[in-house]
């Protein structure tokens, strides 16, 4: 029996690793990496390797066994087919007979496009007959702090969110829930909303900015045609600048604040501020 992590070599899977490695022991643990080379590290600290790739069903054959908990993480390309992807794994589990399946879903508020695929594996997930966990995700402070070069320079934060607000968390929050969920009783057939306990406006991330930088940084409210406009000027795709700007109209009418409590009950802690990824990202 085996916890197995895929998308181990992500971001948010090598958190879930970490999270996993203070808990149980590392032989306890497989991580699914496409790319070998990339899990020397994981490997180099006693976890099991296994290479697999959600578009070659034939590497996921076996690579289960009974009684193991899995965490599928959502694919991350964008053009895939990703629910086909994610059958592939959801398939493979429950032909071994695995004991749980935990999903890296999205907020059930969500309707943006983005979230289609994700609705479609739950359906996936939950006809399969397995004992299914899913982790609907909220917005990751990251997906904001990452990216600060431009908003610094251009000394605006440019957003078609209006006065919506993010309930976001550090992708470090989330993979301590999963690791809670796949090394804790009771999880079974129950579905975590998943957010950080204080929700930000853009206008607040913008004060928070100038604040810590002694900069004068504003937020500049525009549509999310603009914001596809300004994307795709800026050498994004049409079709992922049409998703940013789907994800921002969704912010604007409130389905990215996220109230369930979940994220902090699960990890048993509150969850990590957005002004400490701020931090984190301008001394880094
Ligand atoms: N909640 C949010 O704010 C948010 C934001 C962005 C993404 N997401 C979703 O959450 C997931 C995890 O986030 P993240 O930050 O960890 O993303 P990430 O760093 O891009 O990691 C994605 C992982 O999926 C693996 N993967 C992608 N395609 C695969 C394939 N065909 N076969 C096997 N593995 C494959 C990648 O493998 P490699 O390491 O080999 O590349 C990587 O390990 C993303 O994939 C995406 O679905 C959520």
């Amino acid at each position: 029996m085996s916890i197995v992590v895929t998308g181990a070599t992500g971001r948010l899977g090598r958190h879930v690793v970490d999270h996993l490695l203070q808990k149980v022991p590392a032989e306890q643990i497989t991580a699914v990496a496409r790319t070998p080379e990339k899990a020397a590290g994981l490997a180099s600290r006693g976890v099991r390797i296994a290479v697999a790739d959600y578009d070659a069903p034939q590497t996921f054959e076996g690579l289960f066994a009974p009684g193991d908990r899995v965490l599928l993480i959502s694919g991350s390309e964008v053009g895939k087919d990703r629910v086909r992807q994610h059958r592939t794994v959801i398939e493979a589990a429950a032909a071994a007979g695995v004991a749980q399946l935990a999903y890296t879903s999205a907020p059930g508020s969500l309707t943006a496009a983005l979230a289609d695929d994700h609705r479609a594996t739950e359906e996936v997930l939950r006809a399969s007959g397995l004992p299914w966990t899913l982790l609907r995700n909220g917005w990751y402070h990251e997906n904001y702090t990452e990216n600060l070069g431009p908003v610094l320079e251009r000394r605006a934060v440019v957003a078609a969110a209006g006065e919506g607000r993010v309930s976001s968390a550090s992708r470090a929050d989330y993979a301590a829930a999963a690791a809670a969920v796949l090394t804790g009783e009771g999880h079974e057939n129950r579905t975590f909303e998943l957010g950080g306990d204080t929700a930000w406006s853009f206008a607040e991330y913008a004060a928070e900015l100038s604040r810590v930088t002694g900069e004068e940084i504003v937020y500049k409210a525009v549509t999310p045609q603009q914001l596809t406009g300004i994307l795709t000027g800026a050498g994004l795709p049409e079709q992922a600048a049409a998703v940013f700007a789907g994800v921002d109209a969704s912010i604007a009418k409130g389905e990215l604040e996220i109230t369930s409590g979940d994220l902090s009950r699960l990890i048993g802690r509150p969850t990590t501020p957005l002004s400490d990824a701020v931090a984190a990202a301008l001394k880094a």
